[in-house]
């Protein structure tokens, strides 16, 4: 790296730690679902952390917010790097939050250190990855990259039947702007345990399985769970308990792909009564097209099958579909090196969840930085990353930020 900067590494881990407050209940970890009056406290915090460094803030259609800090050639084609401010529910400081307060304290360093680069810099925090309340996720990044129609984007509903559209309007976070990053660089916690099985510090990320969700319905017959024989049942939590085995078995038969049945609502939900109706989430992922074309071809069959041997009627709606993508050579290079840079225990890995890059990808040379995960755990309370991890991650993604800067566009 030609040029240096200070990055103040107590004011960055400060930050961490400032905006995993905002939704956090004692033992609860932190809920930011997408949109909520959480999530638009976290939007404001980081509009304010932008203002004290004097980045240009710019909000598009779909809410994602950009600060961008110009370059000696403007401020077009920003050298982009983020993540996103909503969680899951119960769920860690890290997981988007990690990438965004990375890129701020890049973009703080190079400011405070007086840095002149060809380029501008911008740190993004895209709207809705998590995809929790409103589906699909990574939608800030699917509008941004063209792959979702806006208009589709705001009118997404989330259970209680509030549309995404409204709810930005009402966190005042539905702008005009339009920001065409330049490229694309995301740091993130691995999530999972290969970086910290094989020792390794980095993670220099090659691409992201395929992702597909459904929201389903399975519905039979409530009755009296004393008087119905079981042979007279039409049991919809059996029903999706037949399918959880056959989900199992899928992921078992297709090489190196993952299925989760990850919210099963039962109603009525009493104890003497047989369930008449389950609303259920069917994920399942794969890194290989071929794998992943099989995994969205059997699902819905397995999801026919056993609503047929349990008498039930089923609806099921495609959710979200994100296909696997690889980035390109030059980019994942480039953060092989800056990564050597720092370490040299450096992992090559393609990432088992999904990421606003999965998106960005389509739109300019995107690549991410992965830092390892203590016991592979996230999306829940207790994902912890040590902040040498964490730091060292920020020093690799200011690398690559002042290094693609430096180009030419
Ligand atoms: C988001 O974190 C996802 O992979 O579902
Ligand atoms: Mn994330
Ligand atoms: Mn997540």
């Amino acid at each position: 790296m030609e040029e240096r900067i200070v990055l103040d590494e107590g004011r960055f881990l400060a930050d961490l730690e400032e905006l995993g407050g905002i939704g956090a209940a004692p033992g609860e970890g932190r809920t930011r679902l997408a949109l909520s009056d959480e999530d638009g406290e976290a939007r404001r915090w980081l509009v304010r952390r932008m203002e004290e460094l004097g980045l240009e803030i710019r909000v598009d259609g779909i809410g994602n917010l950009f600060g961008i800090l110009p370059g000696e050639e403007g401020t077009e084609a920003p050298v982009t790097a983020g993540s996103h401010l909503d969680t899951v529910i119960r769920a860690g400081a890290l997981d988007g939050a990690y990438g965004v307060l990375g890129a701020l304290a890049v973009l703080r360093g190079v400011r405070e250190s007086g840095t002149r680069l060809r380029r501008a810099l911008a740190v993004a925090a895209f709207t809705n990855e998590e995809g929790v309340r409103f589906q699909p996720d990574m939608m800030g990044s699917l509008v941004l990259s063209g792959r979702l129609p806006l208009e589709e984007a705001l009118a997404a509903r989330d259970r209680e039947g509030l549309r995404a559209g409204e709810e930005l309007e009402r966190l005042g976070f539905r702008g005009t702007d339009r920001v065409t990053p330049g490229a694309y660089l995301e740091l993130h916690i691995e999530q999972g345990p290969r970086l910290e099985d094989a020792g390794a510090r980095i993670g220099v990320v090659e691409g992201i399985q395929g992702i597909a969700w459904w929201g389903c319905t399975y519905r039979g017959q409530a009755n009296h769970a004393g008087t119905t024989p079981m042979d007279r049942r039409r049991d919809a939590f059996a029903g999706v308990a037949d399918l959880s085995r056959s989900l199992r078995e899928l992921a078992a038969r297709v090489p190196s792909s993952v299925a989760t049945l990850g919210r099963v609502e039962v109603r009525p939900g009493a104890i003497n009564v047989v369930p008449g109706r389950v609303d259920f989430t069917v994920d399942v992922r794969a890194e290989a097209p071929e794998s992943f074309g099989r995994l969205k071809e059997e699902v819905p069959r397995l999801l026919r099958e056993a609503a047929g041997r349990h008498a039930l009627e089923l609806e099921a709606e495609a959710l979200a579909d994100a296909p696997p993508v690889r980035f390109p050579r030059e980019m994942t290079d480039l953060v092989d090196s800056c990564a050597r840079g720092e370490t040299d225990r450096v992992l090559r890995l393609a990432s088992g969840a999904g990421h606003d890059a999965q998106f960005l990808h389509f739109l300019c040379p995107t690549a991410m930085i992965f830092v390892p995960s203590r016991g592979g755990l996230s999306h829940c309370p207790e994902e912890h990353t040590e902040a040498a991890d964490l730091l060292r991650g920020v020093r690799v993604l200011a690398r690559g930020l002042i290094a693609l800067a430096q180009r030419e566009a």
